[in-house]
C-alpha cells in the first residue's frame, strides 16, 4: 500500500507528464467538459466579488470561468503539478484574464486560513487524492460560513464509452491488472453518494448529487485514439503497462 506522498510524488509525475497532451486537445477538453462547468457554477452562485478557490484546477477551469464572472473578485487556482497550472496561466492570458493566482498544493493540505473562501471547485480531481476525507475537511475549513463546494467525479465506467471505448481495445492487446479501488483512479468515487457522505463526514449541508450529460466530440477515429492516449490518465497507464508486458514476453 502506498503511502500519502508516494500517491502524491506519483500524480505530480502522472500529470506533468500528461500536461502537453492537456494542452494540445485543450479545445476538445473544454468542449466536452463544459456542461460539467456549467452546472457547477449554477450551483455555486458566484457574485461579482466573489472569493473562489479552484482546487486540483489543472489547466484552469472551472476557475477561470468563475474569474470572469467576478470581475471584483479573485479566484485561487491550485494543483500538484506546476505544469498544469502554466498552462492555466497561458489560457488566462489568452483571454485577459487578470483577477486570478495559482498555488502548487495538494489539496489535502491547503496553505490558507480559515474561512477564507466563498466558493470552492473540484472538477474532476477528487479521485486522485491520496486522502479524500482529509481533502474535504481542508475545504470545509477554508470555507466561509454559508460558502459552498461543487465538485464533480466521474460515474462508473460502463457509462463513460468515451474511454471504456478506448480501454477494451487496449484490454485486447494487454493484459490489464484492475486498479485498486481504494487508490487514485478515474473511477474510485463513482459510487453514488461517495462523495456525499465524505461532505456530510465534514459537517456540510444542503449536500446534493446529481448527474451531468458529456459528449466527446472527434473528428475521426484516429483523432479518437490520438487524444484519448495522450491525456487521459488510465489509457496513458494501461498503454504503459502494455508497452511493459510487451517487453517481457520478447
Ligand atoms: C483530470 S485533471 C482535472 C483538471 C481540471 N480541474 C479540469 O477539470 O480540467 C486532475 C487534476 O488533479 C490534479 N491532482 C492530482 N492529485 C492532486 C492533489 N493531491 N492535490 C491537488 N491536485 C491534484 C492533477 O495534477 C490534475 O491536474
Amino acid at each position: 500500500m502506498p503511502s500519502d506522498d508516494q500517491i502524491r510524488d506519483g500524480q505530480r509525475a502522472t500529470w506533468a507528464g500528461l500536461s502537453a497532451g492537456w494542452e494540445k486537445w485543450d479545445s476538445v477538453i473544454m468542449d466536452q467538459l463544459s456542461p460539467v462547468s456549467t452546472a457547477m457554477i449554477e450551483r455555486l452562485g458566484i457574485a461579482d466579488d466573489q472569493q473562489h478557490l479552484d482546487i486540483a484546477a489543472g489547466t484552469g477551469e472551472p476557475g477561470l470561468t468563475v474569474a470572469k464572472l467576478a470581475p471584483r473578485g479573485h479566484v485561487v487556482l491550485t494543483d500538484l503539478a506546476a505544469q498544469m497550472l502554466d498552462i492555466a496561466t497561458r489560457r488566462a492570458n489568452a483571454q485577459e484574464i487578470t483577477n486570478f493566482e495559482t498555488k502548487v498544493c495538494s489539496a489535502d493540505d491547503l496553505p490558507f486560513g480559515d474561512e477564507t473562501f466563498d466558493s470552492i471547485s473540484v472538477r474532476f480531481g477528487y479521485m486522485f487524492f491520496p486522502d479524500v476525507a482529509k481533502a474535504t475537511a481542508e475545504f470545509a475549513r477554508v470555507l466561509k460560513p454559508g460558502g459552498r463546494l461543487c465538485s464533480s467525479v466521474w460515474v462508473k465506467p460502463e457509462d463513460n464509452p468515451w474511454t471504456t471505448i478506448a480501454m477494451q481495445a487496449i484490454a485486447a492487446e494487454a493484459v490489464l491488472a484492475p486498479p485498486d479501488p481504494d487508490g487514485p483512479n478515474m473511477f474510485r468515487c463513482a459510487a453514488p453518494g461517495h462523495v456525499s457522505a465524505l461532505y456530510a463526514v465534514a459537517g456540510l449541508r444542503d449536500v446534493a448529487e446529481w448527474d451531468v450529460d458529456v459528449g466527446l466530440v472527434a473528428r475521426s477515429p484516429a483523432q479518437y485514439w490520438e487524444m484519448i492516449s495522450e491525456h487521459v490518465s488510465i489509457a496513458v497507464a494501461a498503454l504503459q503497462l502494455g508497452r511493459v508486458s510487451n517487453v517481457g514476453r520478447r
